[in-house]
């Protein structure tokens, strides 16, 4: 009998073993238009093939250690689209929820959503409450799935909250805001992906992000599968994150923290 254990699978799948998984990675999926463009199809033809990349992408993701995922999949900004481009991706992410949940339930999936269910369609709202709720204990990956969402919205309503929780300013602290936050209970995004050439964040994640790793990259969002993915990931493995402090600083604090865990172990 073989077993097969996840080193075995990526082993197989011609993936050595990342030294460093980012735990959180967000992903700005952008170039769905263009990809569709670039073919001479539909724009709704981008969609379709950016949501079948989707598919891959969270499957990689486990696969490759990561925790958590947060993909930004409409913002509030998109309302501003033409009504047709509006109602697709709704019907999308309804479509995705319908075919899809009991597989990503199965592998362990973790559905959240992060942004407004008011203003979304009542019917597309109770079928994302629905599968948050269904998948609420699963543990191998939190994907939280940002839809009608923006990072100022988060942060005004966060201040909104705070405000009406009769909180003095004197006790409001950088914890105090992040507990507010949509994603209060989870780590920062260790790397933020976007894909099609852009270097923006468009409002998304602006509070979480402020020391994430950014990696972008001319590849259009539906082109953009596991090796590129992975690619990804190693490049973050050798970034230095140096949260404000020197280089100096963190050879000490490296080379301090292989000292303590030599005598713990
Ligand atoms: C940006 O590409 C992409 C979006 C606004 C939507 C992202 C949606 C998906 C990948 C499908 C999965 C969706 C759900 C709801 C699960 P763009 O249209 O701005 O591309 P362009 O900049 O080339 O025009």
């Amino acid at each position: 009998m073989t077993i097969i254990t996840r080193e075995s699978r990526r082993k197989s799948l011609g993936k050595p073993r990342l030294e460093k998984a980012p735990e959180h990675v967000a992903i700005i999926m952008d170039g769905n238009g263009r990809w569709a463009r670039q073919r001479g199809l539909p724009r709704s033809a981008g969609h379709r093939q950016g949501t079948e990349n989707l598919r891959r992408i969270v499957r990689a993701a486990a696969e490759f250690g990561v925790r958590i995922m947060t993909i930004y999949a409409f913002s509030t900004e998109n309302w501003s689209r033409p009504r047709r481009e509006v109602m697709l991706l709704m019907r999308i992410l309804e479509t995705v929820i319908d075919r899809e949940l009991q597989e990503l339930d199965e592998e362990g999936v973790q559905i959240r959503h992060i942004g407004e269910l008011d203003g979304i369609e009542s019917r597309l709202a109770r079928k994302v409450a629905e599968a948050c709720e269904y998948t609420r204990d699963n543990q191998r990956l939190i994907l939280n799935v940002a839809f009608n969402y923006g990072g100022r919205d988060e942060i005004v309503n966060a201040v909104q909250n705070i405000v009406r929780a009769g909180i003095a300013p004197e006790d409001i602290t950088e914890a105090t805001i992040n507990s507010y936050m949509y994603t209060s209970d989870l780590p920062d995004p260790d790397l933020i992906i976007r894909t099609s050439g852009e270097s923006r964040l468009s409002n998304f994640l602006i509070w979480q992000g402020a020391y994430s790793e950014i990696y972008t990259t001319e590849t259009y969002w539906p082109d953009f599968g596991r090796g590129a993915f992975y690619e990804a990931l190693v490049e973050y493995g050798n970034r230095r994150r140096r949260f404000g402090k020197t280089d100096d600083q963190i050879d000490a604090d490296a080379s301090n923290y292989a000292r303590v865990r030599e005598r713990t172990i």
